[in-house]
């Protein structure tokens, strides 16, 4: 037993230091909460090497409840079995920086398929413009994600106009904001006297095929779907107790102020109105618009509610993230979104965030295209006319407590960019 302890003891130490990421373990073993160790049969060796290691790490200050072995006993409890599939759903709302952080996914390489708001079509057909979202327009979601997620496209398709035609189209939404729809096998050659054109980035495909879609999803172990359009988490329930899946859900958060701004840029006419307020000062407490900010931020905050209450259904599976913290830290905010989906961050992945987050020193000039993440998501501190940020304030005030964005008393304050919006906070 002694020298098993030893043995086991070398191993790990070894693991750490080749790794060297004894930092890394600790800090995201430290973001999950305290929980008792599984009972794991005595007379099974490996298991008994494996306890005296937690024991190990737990001496040294790691916490190993977010155990791999852990979840796989779960799994096994629930007959859950993905075939080694995971699925991760990117969870936002318009303008929270969720096309960015998609991104992080999206170009990790050739083991993943990423799609990019395949839900656009199923909210253009079930909703007029200025219909109310309503219960049964989130099980449409949720049954067409779930297909989604098993690489069935023919939920999809239903909503897709014009139909496509023995499964092919050339009117996919954003198409080439998917890599893994733009690579080989899926981008087909263009035959120029059938087929318009179709465009990917940096290449050109003919329409997209849905069965060969399908297989190269099915090719793939990771699966990433990136969604603003899904607004209660609870409606996501029966498809992450769907034992064919290994579903992880990451919510991403963005002040609710900065929200604000960036869609009175990008949306510039339908804030008419908002800027008018702006302007007299006058802003209706009882308008339509309001109770819309209003009731967006409650469901942003009814949802967090309920993923960080951790019900057993979410255990493990539910990270809330804060775009600030990505902006702010984007290698290690992308290092424990990997870690929590239990998915390798790859070398793909590293060079695109360094590449579009952090700004050299040569680059860091005038004539610098690159972004800085950090201060690009502080901008709208000067976009946004004070009187809005307290109205947002008023709004949404219970959101922004939960989610540590801090209130802003005076324009000073607001455009002062030595003064952080942000409380430091740690999500369980
Ligand atoms: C999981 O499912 C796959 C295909 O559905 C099957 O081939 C495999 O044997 C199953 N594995 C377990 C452990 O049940
Ligand atoms: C919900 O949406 C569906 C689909 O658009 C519609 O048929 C139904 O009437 C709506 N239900 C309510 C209660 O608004
Ligand atoms: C789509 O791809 C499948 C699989 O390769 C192929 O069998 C089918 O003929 C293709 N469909 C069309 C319309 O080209
Ligand atoms: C962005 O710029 C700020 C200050 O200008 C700096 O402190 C920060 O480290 C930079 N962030 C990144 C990710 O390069
Ligand atoms: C910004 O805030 C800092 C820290 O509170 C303060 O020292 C500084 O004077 C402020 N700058 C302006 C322009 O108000």
């Amino acid at each position: 037993m002694k020298f098993r302890c030893a043995m086991a003891f070398i191993t790990f130490v070894t693991l750490v230091f080749i790794g060297s990421e004894i930092k890394m373990v600790s800090r995201v073993f430290d973001k999950f909460p305290k929980k008792q160790p599984t009972n794991i049969p005595l007379d099974d060796s490996s298991a008994t090497e494996k306890m005296v290691l937690k024991r190990l790490l737990s001496k040294l200050g790691a916490n190993f409840s977010h155990d791999q072995e852990e979840e796989e006993q779960e799994d096994l409890a629930m007959n859950r079995n993905s075939s080694g599939h995971k699925h991760v759903l990117l969870m936002a709302t318009t303008r929270s920086g969720s096309s960015f952080v998609g991104e992080f996914f999206n170009q990790h390489g050739e083991n993943m398929f990423y799609l990019f708001e395949p839900l656009w079509h199923v909210e253009r057909f079930l909703l007029s413009p200025a219909g109310a979202r309503n219960t049964s327009v989130s099980s449409v979601y949720r049954d067409v994600l779930q297909k989604l997620f098993l690489c069935d496209f023919s939920g999809l398709e239903k909503f897709i106009s014009p139909p496509p035609q023995q499964h092919v189209t050339t009117d996919l939404f954003r198409r080439e904001s998917s890599v893994s729809l733009c690579d080989d096998p899926v981008c087909t050659p263009v035959i120029k006297h059938v087929f318009e054109r179709y465009h990917c980035k940096n290449r050109q495909c003919g329409p997209l095929n849905f069965t060969l879609a399908s297989e190269s999803c099915l090719s793939k172990q990771y699966h990433t779907i990136k969604s603003v359009r899904v607004i209660h988490l609870d409606t996501l329930k029966p498809f992450v107790e769907d034992p064919r899946m290994d579903v992880r859900i990451i919510q991403l958060i963005r002040d609710p102020r900065a929200v604000l701004a960036s869609r009175m840029v990008a949306f510039s006419s339908q804030y008419q109105t908002w800027k008018a307020w702006a302007q007299d000062g006058q802003v209706p407490e009882d308008d339509v618009e309001m109770k819309r900010l209003k009731g967006n931020c409650d469901h942003i905050r009814v949802s967090a509610e309920l993923g960080l209450s951790q019900p057993s259904w979410l255990k493990h599976r539910y990270m809330l993230v804060r775009y600030e913290d990505i902006a702010r830290y984007p290698m290690q905010k992308a290092e424990e979104m990997y870690k929590f989906m239990g998915i390798p961050f790859s070398s793909q992945a590293r060079e695109w965030i360094l590449k579009n987050t952090y700004t050299t020193q040569e680059a860091s000039g005038v004539y610098s295209t690159q972004k800085n993440s950090s201060e690009q998501s502080e901008k709208w501190r000067f976009s946004i006319p004070f009187t809005l940020a307290q109205v947002v304030q008023e709004l949404c005030g219970p959101t922004m407590k939960l989610f540590g964005y801090k209130f802003v008393e005076d324009e000073n304050t607001l455009t002062n960019n030595s003064i952080s919006l942000l409380e430091d906070k740690v999500f369980y």
